[in-house]
């Protein structure tokens, strides 16, 4: 009987919580912290994200739309060091993600192809390497995409938004072997490239 009423009060406890729970949960600034964590910030650029705010708008370097959704980061030229986690694939609503002139490390993070919204994707002149994701082309708003100074390989995709970027947007990767030629060379072919 007594473990009976300890599981009713557990249960209660339970479910109290979850309708407690916030409805409004900070989502895109956990998505944005994922980066603070993955980075070095020997400048301190990142002190003011602080993720138990309700939501990361009032951050440095972060701009919100009226209905509180993060549409720009800008991070450019503040020596981080570090990889882009994936969790930014989650930042629906962002128009531009500037991260350029950093000493950022790792790939190209494929989530990325899930912002609908992206018109600007600056990330040159840090040390990414492996290959540009194949489903970035997919984002059709894209208007400005500029992988330039880094250390990416594979080929260079053509289809989709990428049609329209010229080999300036790739330079400066002296490992990137130019424009897929559909039904010729295969893109994913080619070892060695990380
Ligand atoms: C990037 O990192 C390398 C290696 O740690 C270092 O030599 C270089 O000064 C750094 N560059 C910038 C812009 O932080
Ligand atoms: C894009 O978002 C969907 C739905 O949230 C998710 O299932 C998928 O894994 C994401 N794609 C990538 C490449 O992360
Ligand atoms: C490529 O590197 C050269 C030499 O460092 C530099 O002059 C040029 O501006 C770079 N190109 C791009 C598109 O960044």
């Amino acid at each position: 009987m007594a473990i009976h009423t300890l599981v009713q009060v557990v249960l209660v406890v339970t479910l109290l919580n979850m309708t407690l729970a916030p409805t409004n949960a900070n989502v895109e600034g956990d998505a944005l912290y994922a980066l603070r964590r993955s980075v070095k910030d020997p400048e301190n650029v990142l002190q003011s994200w602080d993720p138990t705010l309700v939501d990361p708008c009032t951050w440095f370097h972060v701009t919100c739309d009226g209905d509180n959704r993060v549409t720009r980061l800008e991070l450019y030229m503040n020596n981080l060091v570090g990889s882009i986690p994936e969790e930014l694939g989650g930042l629906k609503s962002l128009v531009s993600l500037d991260l350029y002139h950093n000493n950022l490390t790792g790939s190209i993070p494929a989530s990325l192809s899930n912002l609908s919204n992206l018109n600007f994707l600056r990330l040159n002149t840090n040390r990414l390497t492996g290959r540009i994701p194949r489903q970035l082309s997919k984002l059709r708003n894209l208007k400005i995409l500029d992988v330039s100074n880094n250390d990416l390989c594979g080929t260079i995709p053509t289809s989709g938004s990428f049609s329209k970027f010229s080999e300036e947007s790739f330079a400066n990767n002296s490992r990137l072997e130019g424009p897929e030629l559909v039904g010729f060379v295969r893109y994913d072919t080619g070892g060695g490239c990380t």
